[in-house]
């Protein structure tokens, strides 16, 4: 039986007002603007209001994403948020980002798989078209990293960004879309990347508050180690499976975490820059939205046309790792 073919037929970002910039970390922590610039280059990132939340975020980019498509959301068969940081732990943001949309019934679940939680999204939901479930699925990742950073934590605190990013995913024409997908993940249970407390292992006290465990902790030497390898893997993978080479991308698209990641994949790869979309200055890291506001942003500055092949590689917690390969559909 013939697989149809399934990609993405609609996309929209959205990024909070206030912006932080490397000069306010330098109120706040002890660091500069030449050591985040230099070993991470970042120059500002993005924070959400006090009152709002991740769903807000995906709410917004969710509208942006169906109007690109030219859809409704009545036209959506199922909505899929990828995040870290839901509204709450006990109800998916993804039912919120339905009522906040305005419909019932449409069934809605989060994924968690750290920041390639996009890229995981996306392989679910051509599997779930592909097998006939469902017709056109919401794929968004959103996050609000502001609100589980230890400020006190210089390590940590300059590298995050909220965000969102939408998808509208559908069948597209025969040989257009997700060639391949490739995702992996290497669980582990030692704190590497995580928030220690919170979940049911250990659930907030007095003293997990007054220790920062609710914050996220990195052990960043170590997830560095970790992307440099995982990064370049998981794209010749994906891309072999695609039955392309290295050489047939047109632009990849990188998680946005740390520009010197992206630089020794880009040597491993053997990728010149040109082909390589960056805009971590403007945003850190944004997780699960990543990848999404950067395909948002290309396509936006008209570095991304139809049949161009379009690479997709993200790496985080978990450890988690992925990459999608895209013929640009539209
Ligand atoms: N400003 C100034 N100095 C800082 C700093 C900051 N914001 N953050 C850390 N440092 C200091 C450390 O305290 C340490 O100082 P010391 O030598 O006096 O102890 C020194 O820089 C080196 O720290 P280390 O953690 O070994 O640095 P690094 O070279 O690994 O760079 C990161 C730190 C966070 C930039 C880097 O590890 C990284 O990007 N890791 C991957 C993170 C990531 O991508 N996470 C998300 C994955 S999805």
């Amino acid at each position: 039986m013939k697989l149809k073919s399934v990609g993405i037929i609609g996309i929209g970002y959205y990024v909070p007002e206030k912006i932080m910039t490397n000069a306010d970390f330098e109120k706040i922590v002890d660091t500069s603007d030449e050591w985040i610039k230099t070993m991470t280059g970042i120059e500002e990132r993005h924070y959400i209001a006090e009152d709002k939340a991740t769903s807000d975020l995906c709410t917004e980019a969710a509208k942006k994403a169906l109007e690109n498509a030219n859809l409704k959301i009545d036209d959506i068969n199922l909505i899929i948020v990828s995040t870290v940081t839901p509204d709450y732990l006990a109800q998916s943001a993804s039912c919120i980002v339905q009522k906040k949309l305005g419909v019932k019934e449409i069934p809605a679940f989060d994924i968690s798989a750290g920041c390639s939680g996009l890229v995981y999204s996306l392989t679910v939901a051509k599997g779930l078209i592909q097998s006939g479930t469902y017709d056109k699925i919401l794929v968004i990742g959103g996050e609000v990293l502001s609100k589980v950073t230890n400020m006190q934590d210089r390590g940590t605190c300059v590298l995050f960004g909220d965000g969102a990013a939408a998808m509208v995913v559908s069948e597209v024409e025969e040989g257009y879309g997700i060639l391949s997908s490739y995702i992996g993940a290497e669980g582990e249970d030692d704190h590497i990347l995580s928030i220690p407390a919170g979940g049911s292992k250990k659930p907030n006290t007095v003293e997990t508050i007054n220790n920062r465990e609710n914050f996220v902790q990195m052990n960043g030497p170590e997830v560095f180690k970790f992307a440099v390898q995982a990064f370049p893997r998981a794209t010749k993978k994906a891309v072999e499976l695609a039955g392309l080479k290295i050489a047939d991308i047109n632009l990849l698209i990188p998680h946005q975490a740390n520009i010197r990641i992206i630089e020794s994949a880009m040597k491993r790869l053997r990728i010149p820059s040109e082909k390589v979309f960056i805009n971590i200055q403007k945003y850190g890291n944004t997780s699960s939205a990543s990848t999404g506001i950067a395909m948002g942003e290309a396509l936006a500055d008209g570095k991304i046309k139809k049949g161009d092949v379009v690479v997709l590689t993200a790496f985080g917690s978990g450890l988690t790792y992925g990459s999608v390969v895209l013929k640009w559909a539209y």
